[in-house]
């Protein structure tokens, strides 16, 4: 028997950006869902530290906010994003005061703000390093009040989308999951519409903040139904991780004046001319390039870090503003902050690209939205300031649950940036095919599916049989092979800094692991709580979302924001002010460009030299 559940929206993931979807679309009269593979406040959200960025005190406004993400940007992200994003900040950033976040305050009573990477102005506000917790805590609380259902540890692993040939006609009429306690697959019927967010794809690194969680579910159920991926060759490294294990260490710590050293107990940032007048505050682009140069010329710690010190904030300010920082690095690194430096090294920590939407979260698909990490907006281009992607989660968290509940969203659809004339890309030179193997059924596409009026049922059947065949073989490849083999690849070859002969070694080395995938094999025959398979099915999608960032960056032969390529050393404006785009093309994917948009409502953001 099929159970197929219904609701008017149906929101896939309960971060910041799926809550906040889901209480818009309940105040706008819909029926609400979240279908999430995590319950609500284990989501990744909830690691996010340093805080979030909005223009809310005199001497600051909306305009230089803009101004410094587009030029953190370096000048990729469309300003209508742009621009939505730091005028919606201020108002969704005083919701969140009034439904109880516990912000962190002056003396005087306001909200505190502190200084980040690339910001002309200190507006990133904060709950001491533990942002993301409350926000998330802050939310959720909301959601239980209003009654939203909450479908917490069921897994969605596929869309259910209509197959026209042509993505722009499908539409989407619900999503396929899988209850992890029970091993039940059921349907989930959206009569307005599905909004994903699925948040983060940091597990195509080894070396990554990323909960483990964060597997790039929703871009590729996105990519595979026909919608484009967007810019997904830029991949930000931040710059203060622990190098055991990838655990953030939060900006906040060099916003309230830490500073890093390297093996000589020199700061570099400022001795070896990384960023004379920013410093350790420069954006993170910048600072991951410069601690990985000072590590390759010899004068890292052990050949693999740099120090980052704040022992002279003092105790008092480093428990009032930074005490979760002191417990990461005794946890997790045997440092106390108090009395020592702490080891820091570049690790993978968001992804810029992402599903294609436009500025309220459609996607290409009718019924379709994306938002928060696993979206592309086009508000982060080739590098995200700090203290951008909160802000982004409940901006555009709201803007697509509105939409998806049908919100008349008036004059504010009409002229949204993502027009522009489309560029094929033909002439790349490519070591292997991308894209779908020929033999294996297991890992059927998870695209579309037939049967108008019964898509919904017919995705479930579908889904049914890929997992059936996944659970029936009894001996294979395992996916944590696999999954690591293309970790090892990506972490070698499409890092902070990228070639062209490794990043083609990426595509061979991610065409084998398709290719190994064909034999992959869950060990645990349980139909509950089995985490081998859903592990399994993650793997695919790291496999796919890994691919596109590969193509991404082999096509992109310049050297923008997180984009450096050895061989393309300059920016290149005249060519290369245009996003990239990569379709699945039920297999055979495709590459092709569309221009960003420069013009906001000022005038247009003219690409200076992004110097910090
Ligand atoms: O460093 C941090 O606290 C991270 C903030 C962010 O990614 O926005």
């Amino acid at each position: 028997m099929t159970t197929i559940y219904e609701h008017d929206v149906i929101v896939v993931g309960a971060g910041g950006a799926g809550l906040r979807a889901a209480i818009a679309a309940h105040e706008e009269g819909a029926d609400a869902a979240l279908v999430t593979k995590l319950h609500p406040v284990r989501s990744h959200t909830g690691a996010a530290e340093g805080g979030i960025n909005a223009a809310l005190r005199d001497g600051d406004d909306w305009e230089l906010h803009a101004y410094d993400t587009m030029k953190g940007s370096d000048y990729l992200g469309d300003a209508p994003a742009v621009e939505g994003l730091a005028q919606d900040a201020p108002e969704e950033v005083i919701q969140l005061e009034h439904w109880g976040m516990p912000f962190s305050r002056e003396e005087d009573g306001r909200v505190s703000q502190r200084p980040f990477g690339g910001l002309s102005f200190p507006r990133t506000t904060y709950a001491g390093a533990e942002t993301g917790h409350h926000m998330l805590h802050t939310m959720y609380e909301q959601v239980v009040k209003r009654g939203i259902t909450v479908y917490d540890e069921w897994f969605v692993t596929r869309l259910a989308v209509t197959d026209d040939a042509d993505p722009s006609e499908r539409e989407c009429h619900g999503v396929v999951a899988y209850d992890v306690a029970t091993g039940e697959i059921a349907g989930f019927r959206a009569t307005g519409g599905v909004v994903l967010a699925t948040g983060g794809l940091g597990q195509v690194y080894e070396h990554t903040t990323n909960a483990v969680s964060c597997t790039g579910d929703g871009n590729a159920m996105a990519y595979r139904a026909g919608v484009p991926l967007e810019d997904m060759e830029f991949i930000q490294f931040h710059p203060t991780t622990l190098p055991s294990t990838g655990v953030l260490i939060s900006e906040a710590v060099r916003g309230e004046g830490g500073i890093l050293y390297n093996a000589d107990g020199e700061r570099f940032m400022f001795e070896y001319g990384y960023a004379t007048n920013k410093g350790e505050l420069a954006s993170r682009d910048v600072v991951s390039r410069a601690e990985l140069t000072e590590v390759n010329e010899g004068r890292g710690v052990h050949d693999d870090y740099v120090y980052l010190d704040m022992r002279h904030l003092g105790e008092d300010r480093i428990v009032d503003r930074l005490e979760n920082i002191l417990h990461l690095a005794e946890d997790f690194e045997g440092v106390d902050g108090l009395e020592e430096p702490m080891p820091v090294k570049p690790g993978q920590h968001y992804a810029m690209g992402g599903v294609e939407t436009d500025e309220y979260g459609a996607t290409c698909v009718e019924g379709l939205y994306a938002v928060g990490e696993c979206a592309c907006a086009s508000v982060h281009g080739g590098n995200r300031l700090g203290g951008n992607a909160l802000p982004e989660l409940i901006v555009f968290g709201a803007r697509a649950g509105r939409h998806a509940a049908g919100a008349d969203l008036g004059d504010a659809l009409i002229g949204t940036g993502r027009s522009g004339e489309v560029e094929e890309e033909d002439g790349l030179d490519l070591p292997v095919e991308p894209g779908a193997t020929t033999g294996g059924d297991a890992v059927a596409d998870g695209g579309a599916v037939t049967e108008a009026g019964s898509v919904v049922e017919a995705a479930v059947e579908a889904e049914r049989s890929r997992v059936e065949r996944l659970m029936e073989r009894d001996d294979g490849v395992k996916h944590s092979e696999i999954r690591a083999a293309v970790q090892e690849t990506m972490g070698n070859h499409v890092n902070v800094f990228r070639e062209e002969e490794g990043i083609k070694q990426a595509l061979r080395d991610i065409r084998k692991a398709r290719e190994r995938y064909e034999d992959v094999y869950v060990a645990d025959p349980s139909r509950t709580f089995n985490t081998d398979l859903v592990q399994t099915i993650e793997t695919r999608n790291v496999i796919d979302v890994a691919e596109t960032i590969a193509l991404g960056a082999l096509a992109r032969t310049e050297f923008r924001g997180a984009h450096w390529r050895a061989e393309h050393q300059e920016r290149k404006d005249d060519e290369w002010l245009k996003h990239t785009f990569v379709t699945w093309n039920d297999g055979t994917p495709d590459l092709w460009y569309k221009p960003s948009v420069l013009e906001g409502e000022g005038g247009e953001y003219e690409p200076k030299v992004r110097s910090y």
